[in-house]
């Protein structure tokens, strides 16, 4: 170890992963971390990692001196390349190994509280608490590269095209994404807070407005939402806002970035363009604004069939659907239909229907209200073949429907294998509702944010038939996730008022939530527009996970907390006081 007031020098030659049979016969220096020890008496061999990945080491033990070495120590290792005699097919450095002349210990380290090996059955909680350890596997550090090497290749292809990299404020108003906002009370301004920005939507517009025409940032966004496998309270987007450009030429310039990321990341072809499907296709056909389109299990209207039967749910409900199920007959038992019938509740449905197709005939519990007209068909709306299970869905609310089948649509095919791994599949989903009903308020809200542009041909519905108003919304959908979105925005006065109208704001409440954004649009706003892409989501699908956390080095957990550092944690009183803060006690 370093002696005091000598600057160490440390000896590298080579990563250990990066190690080949080309290398034999050459004296080389690698440091690493002791993954693992297998000690054969005078032979001892030692697995050392670094960030390249593995490498062995043999140390003959009668021939050089052998310090103390445990897993985790940093050792620094000089030694001949050999060929081994059996390769490891398992590591990329397996047909070679380091054959030690010396070994210097350059730190010691305590027994690891988790594994650091690549398969590890740890619990996600305690690897999040150690996530520095944790990190030290290499498919983790490859997931973060990943990440890393998508964001270059978005500086890359931005810069190519004169994007210019302006940073916004982090402490901010609210921005209107319809999430909760993260406050910071400010020390100054007692009583007065500011929120972490939800995304920078309105510096960008403001930023359009001051004519830079092609802006774009990596932002973190700050959102207290509910937390979900693909969300997390802070993460990052690449945004993007152009100005004078259509919803065509944005989409383009969308596609075309995420086709540079994937021939870059993954060396994968992207066919451009990609699809645009149309949002009502998207609900009706696979229950999803955000459709998987690598597997069938199509949703079909079947309520002009059904609605001649004895079935009084089937007279009464304006919406009937149906997914067929290829071959599922004899799995859909009992206990997979109460399976299945969990997801109902969360689409206010009491249960699914379920049908088989046997021996050349409908069985269920309903087939007894239905002729044999409806039954045939159904047979043959359905394209029924031998086996096949059909799912129903009933309600007077479409989007129940819609959506309460498409969630199931998605766990069965994941159940059933449906999608092929390593397959991607990209489109846009354009064309959206311009508001919607809010979940927990019943009211008219945004489906975006209010300043998205309403479609020309709708505007005259706006007051009359808001719903009916689409708007140019769209998301780019990768492999069934929302990858990104964005929408051309308002640059019309006029239509700015109705919108606010329409949502039922004040002029009280647009001056208090945004006046200074709307005054902005005043002094010649160009027709503008862009879009986000979530930088977590597209490196989570480049990953190959299904988990957010996995490519987030230190990521919260469901519960929002940070488990290396325990954020957030009570403070000192005097730093509330000096705030001007009070808790108030929860009894
Ligand atoms: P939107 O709210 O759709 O649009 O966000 C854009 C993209 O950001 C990602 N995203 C998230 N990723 C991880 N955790 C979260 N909590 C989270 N929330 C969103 C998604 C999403 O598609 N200002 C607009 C964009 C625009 O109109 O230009 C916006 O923020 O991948």
């Amino acid at each position: 170890m370093a002696m005091e007031g000598v600057e160490e020098v440390f000896l590298r030659t080579d990563y250990c992963g990066n190690l080949r049979l080309k290398d034999e016969g050459r004296v080389v220096t690698v440091i690493g971390w002791v993954s693992k020890r297998r000690n054969l008496g005078s032979l001892l061999f030692i697995d050392l990692r670094d960030r390249e990945g593995y490498v062995q080491v043999c140390v003959k033990t009668d021939e050089i001196n052998v310090p103390e070495i445990r897993n985790e120590y940093i050792l620094e290792v000089t030694g001949v390349v050999t060929k081994k005699d059996v390769p490891n097919k398992n590591l990329a450095t397996g047909e070679i190994e380091v054959v030690a002349t010396n070994i210097k210990v350059i730190n010691t380290a305590n027994q690891p509280p988790i594994s650091t090996q690549e398969e590890t059955d740890a619990n996600e909680d305690i690897r999040l608490k150690y996530r520095y350890l944790d990190l030290r596997r290499l498919c983790m550090q490859k997931r973060l590269r990943i990440r890393a090497k998508i964001v270059r290749s978005i500086h890359e292809y931005l810069d190519s095209k004169d994007f210019i990299e302006i940073e916004t404020p982090y402490l901010s108003p609210s921005t209107p994404e319809g999430a909760r906002d993260y406050l910071v009370p400010s020390r100054v301004h007692k009583g007065c807070f500011y929120a972490l920005p939800q995304s920078p939507q309105l510096f960008k517009q403001m930023l359009m407005v001051s004519g830079f025409e092609r802006y774009y940032q990596i932002a973190r966004c700050f959102r207290d939402e509910d937390l979900r496998a693909d969300r997390q309270p802070d993460f990052t987007q690449v945004d993007v806002e152009t100005s004078f450009l259509n919803q065509d030429q944005i989409l383009t310039l969308g596609e075309e970035l995420c086709a540079k990321v994937f021939k870059d990341v993954l060396n994968i072809d992207v066919k451009l363009p990609l699809r645009r499907m149309d949002y009502l296709e998207a609900v009706n056909k696979y229950g999803s604004d955000k459709p998987d389109t690598r597997y069938t299990l199509y949703l079909t209207d079947v309520k002009d069939i059904l609605k001649d039967s004895d079935f009084k749910v089937y007279q009464d409900n304006k919406y009937i659907k149906a997914i067929k199920v290829d071959g599922f007959a004899k799995e859909l038992s009992r206990k997979k239909q109460d399976q299945i019938n969990l997801t109902a509740p969360k689409f206010n449905m009491k249960q699914f229907g379920f049908l088989k197709y046997e021996n050349g005939a409908l069985e269920g519990s309903v087939t007894k209200f239905l002729s044999e007209e409806i039954k045939s068909k159904l047979v043959e709306r359905l394209e029924l073949k031998e086996n096949d299970a059909v799912i129903i869905a009933t309600s007077n609310i479409l989007r129940d429907v819609n959506f309460g089948l498409g969630a199931v649509r998605v766990n069965l095919a994941k159940e059933l294998g449906l999608v092929k791994p390593n397959t991607y599949d990209l489109l846009w989903v354009v064309h959206f509702p311009l508001f919607e009903k809010s979940e927990e308020t019943g009211e008219i809200t945004p489906c975006h944010h209010p300043f998205t542009r309403p479609c020309d041909e709708d505007l005259d519905k706006l007051f009359t038939e808001p719903y009916n108003v689409y708007s140019y919304a769209y998301d780019i959908v990768i492999n069934g996730y929302e990858a990104g979105g964005g929408s051309l925005r308002i640059y019309d006065q006029d239509v700015q008022e109705k919108i606010f109208k329409v949502l039922g704001f004040t002029q009280e409440d647009i001056q208090n939530k945004f006046g200074f954004f709307v005054e902005s649009l005043k002094y010649g706003t160009p027709p503008h527009g862009g879009f986000a892409l979530g930088l977590d989501r597209l490196s989570m699908i480049l990953s190959g996970t299904d988990n957010i956390r996995d490519v987030i080095a230190f990521p919260k957990n469901l519960a929002a907390t940070d488990p290396v550092t325990n954020a957030p944690y009570e403070v000192d009183p005097e730093q509330l006081d000096n705030l001007g803060i009070c808790i108030k006690k929860e009894d």
